[in-house]
């Protein structure tokens, strides 16, 4: 199933997560998605894979249209130079024509005025049709603000991290009020999930996995999950979620779990590097 953006454009309502996975694994894991039936790969400059998961598109024989992909302009590119080099870069390390999604990956929250300019980039590419949809990654309400109030185009997307215990209700909010799609990056919290007693008893209730109910979870709050997998029976495992649904007692009890890892966000877990 897919989800439309504000503009039309329809997105698959599962991605597929590809941060820290490099080289041959890289390859080896994206051709495994695409015959899992993903159809929604997210990438970014920084993860430094988009070379691998370009040529295990192209391998792959799926047409080019089948299949939606996300790109980032990471911290160190931003401003509008800089950026348009930036997505020249991801364009031809994924051998494409244009990228369906593109992103800011990370807010400056010193010196705001880069996000606009990095924003104005991101207009221009969609203006010239090298991108189908642009947004924001990591941008919380205050973020958002800025842009709103400064752009001609507002963000189609805003990708955050969220799982059961982060749930961001301010920005989430709102993103629904200005029609922005919210999309989960670390669903499962890294896999720190899995090993919470509440949510064991729940998906027990539903006879799923834990993972399972968190995709699930985040699909009936109408945001987009991106789970990560290296393995080919998860990879399946993380795609058949729709034969359940999650009753509205437990999304409640869910919504409004407090777990004491708040968040496993960190923008350096990258470094600095290009
Ligand atoms: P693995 O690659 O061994 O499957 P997130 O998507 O929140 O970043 O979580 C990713 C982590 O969760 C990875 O460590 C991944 O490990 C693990 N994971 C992903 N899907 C499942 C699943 N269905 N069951 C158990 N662990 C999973």
């Amino acid at each position: 199933m897919d989800l439309i953006l504000r503009n039309g454009v329809k997105i698959p309502e599962i991605g597929f997560g590809t941060s820290l996975i490099e080289g041959e694994e890289c390859i080896n894991n994206i051709r495994q998605a695409l015959e899992t039936g993903y159809r929604h790969i997210d990438t970014a400059s920084v993860y430094r894979n988009e070379k691998e998961i370009g040529k295990a598109i192209k391998e792959s024989g799926i047409k080019r249209e089948e299949i939606f992909i996300t790109s980032k302009v990471w911290k160190d590119s931003m401003g509008y130079e800089n950026t348009m080099n930036s997505f020249n870069n991801s364009l031809q390390n994924l051998q494409l024509d244009y990228i369906d999604l593109f992103l800011i990956h990370w807010p400056k929250n010193i010196d705001k005025q880069l996000n606009i300019e990095t924003w104005k980039a991101l207009e221009d590419l969609y203006k010239t049709k090298k991108v189908r949809a642009i947004g924001v990654s990591n941008f919380l309400k205050h973020h958002l603000e800025i842009i709103l109030e400064n752009c001609e185009i507002a963000p189609m997307i805003d990708q955050l991290e969220y799982h059961p215990g982060l749930t961001r209700p301010e920005t989430i909010q709102f993103c629904k009020e200005n029609d922005i799609i919210v999309e989960a990056w670390a669903p499962l919290g890294k896999g720190s999930m899995l090993q919470n007693e509440d949510l064991i008893r729940i998906a027990k209730k539903y006879n799923k996995s834990v993972a399972q109910l968190c995709i699930r979870w985040c699909l009936q709050n109408e945001i987009i999950p991106l789970p990560k997998t290296t393995n080919l029976t998860r990879m399946a495992e993380n795609r058949d979620v729709f034969d359940f649904t999650i009753d509205k007692q437990d999304m409640l009890f869910i919504n409004n779990m407090e777990l004491f890892a708040s968040s496993t966000m960190n923008p350096n877990e990258f470094g600095d590097k290009k």
